[in-house]
């Protein structure tokens, strides 16, 4: 018999801010747009991790009458910044700490180390259920998270003293088997809590194709230490051991990352803007593309792809805006300042013809939903969403049903 863990735990509150027009987008020049079902995210608390789950009203908004907290059976934490505090926003340095593909969603516990793997019920997608035990990420500190179909394995990137990535084969039934016996270390000289954000792991994530698993590794400008992409091989269904390492000509602190074909990757770097990677599938190397500059940037580093619109939206932790970056030119086609009064935005997920935004604060977390149906260029503001009692600067990870 199937059992709904921890439904409707209401210690977390929402309150509504209308959306700008019913429809979303007012006097109508644009479609209505298609909608998700679901948004996620994660609370990272380190007295016990929850993911949130936030239904998706039919004009893009969050419907928060019918949200659910969910237990994932570990803890979060937050790495150091600058003369040891914790890290406010962002506590993880990172992007995909929450994933959804299929009907399963996967959640680190940077506490715990270990991986939850849920299941999403397609009829009630606030509803989850744990499905096995949260499994151990056979290194510190689990930041982000990637699954392939294909192969039907699930890849956990380590960010803490003992680095690296571990891999599990998957099953909707029994949950997450382990691949490997240990990691694959980067050893790049962390501690746990990871001090960053420069000089920490940022993402992880398989081509589109299945035969590539990338991890996207922060530079450390002041200790003159190299950022990298490591792009681990598939072969015969496996993840390889041993990565081919790059560091593409001009990047700095390259974080969170786009696939936008099977060759081709939007990145952000937290030191300048943007970088268009490409991939060689013989030799595994990446090298940059095109480098852009954005103005006034701050840290950009989360990235949320659309291949309807063709562009990539990307956010900055201390900037309140979009950038919307041209998947094909790599160039910024359009900015949008969001009126909410915000500090800036973390994680982002398009679902249907909306982008969502994450913007964690210290007593409570902000989404924020954009439309998209307008088309490449023609971002429009539609609202904001605060959580509030339970859900706060330790937020982190956003993934979409
Ligand atoms: C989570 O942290 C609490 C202390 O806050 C500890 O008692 C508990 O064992 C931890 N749980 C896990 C799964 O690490
Ligand atoms: C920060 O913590 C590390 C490790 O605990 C310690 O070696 C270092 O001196 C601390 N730095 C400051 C500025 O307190
Ligand atoms: C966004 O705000 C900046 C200043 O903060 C301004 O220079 C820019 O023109 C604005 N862009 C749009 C599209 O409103």
């Amino acid at each position: 018999m199937r059992s709904f863990v921890s439904i409707a735990v209401t210690a977390i509150s929402l309150t509504q801010y209308a959306l700008a027009a019913p429809n979303g987008y007012g006097s109508g020049q644009c479609p209505p747009g298609r909608t998700a079902k679901a948004i996620y995210f994660q609370t990272n608390m380190p007295t016990g991790n929850s993911v949130v789950a936030i239904p998706i009203m039919s004009n893009g908004g969050l419907d928060t009458s019918k949200y659910s907290t969910h237990a994932t059976g570990g803890n979060g934490s937050a790495g150091m910044e600058a003369m040891n505090v914790t890290a406010g926003p962002d506590p993880l340095f990172s992007q995909d700490a929450v994933v959804v593909k299929g009907h399963m969603l996967f959640a680190t516990n940077a506490g715990s180390n270990t991986l939850t793997m849920f299941n999403i019920d397609p009829r009630h997608p606030t509803c989850l259920t744990m499905v096995g035990k949260p499994a151990s990420t056979m290194g510190d500190f689990p930041v982000a998270v990637a699954y392939s179909k294909k192969l039907k394995t699930a890849c956990v990137l380590n960010s803490g003293a003992s680095d690296g990535v571990a891999c599990y084969s998957v099953s909707a039934r029994t949950g997450l088997k382990p691949l490997d016996k240990s990691a694959r270390k980067f050893n790049i000289g962390q501690s746990t809590p990871p001090v960053g954000p420069t000089g920490t792991v940022s993402d992880i994530f398989f081509t589109p194709d299945s035969k590539s698993l990338i991890v996207m590794v922060k530079g450390n400008p002041p200790t003159n230490v190299a950022g990298f992409v490591a792009v681990f091989p598939v072969h015969n269904g496996k993840v390889s051991l041993t990565p081919v390492k790059s560091n593409p000509t001009g990047s700095v602190a390259l974080f969170g990352s786009s696939m936008i074909s099977n060759t081709d990757i939007i990145a952000t770097d937290a030191g300048f803007g943007t970088m268009k990677l490409k991939l060689n599938p013989q030799t595994h190397a990446v090298v940059a593309d095109v480098k852009t500059t954005i103005a006034g940037q701050a840290a950009t580093c989360w990235t949320a792809f659309s291949a309807k619109t063709g562009s990539v939206y990307v956010t900055d932790i201390k900037m309140n805006r979009i950038e919307e970056v041209s998947a094909s030119s790599g160039k910024v086609v359009s900015v949008l300042n969001f009126t909410n009064g915000n500090m800036g935005n973390i994680d982002d997920a398009v679902g249907g013809d909306f982008l969502y935004t994450l913007s964690p604060s210290t007593k409570k977390v902000d989404i924020a939903v954009v439309g998209l149906a307008c088309g490449q260029g023609n971002m429009k503001e539609l609202g904001t969403f605060s959580i509030a009692n339970g859900a706060n600067q330790f937020s982190q990870g956003l993934a979409i049903y």
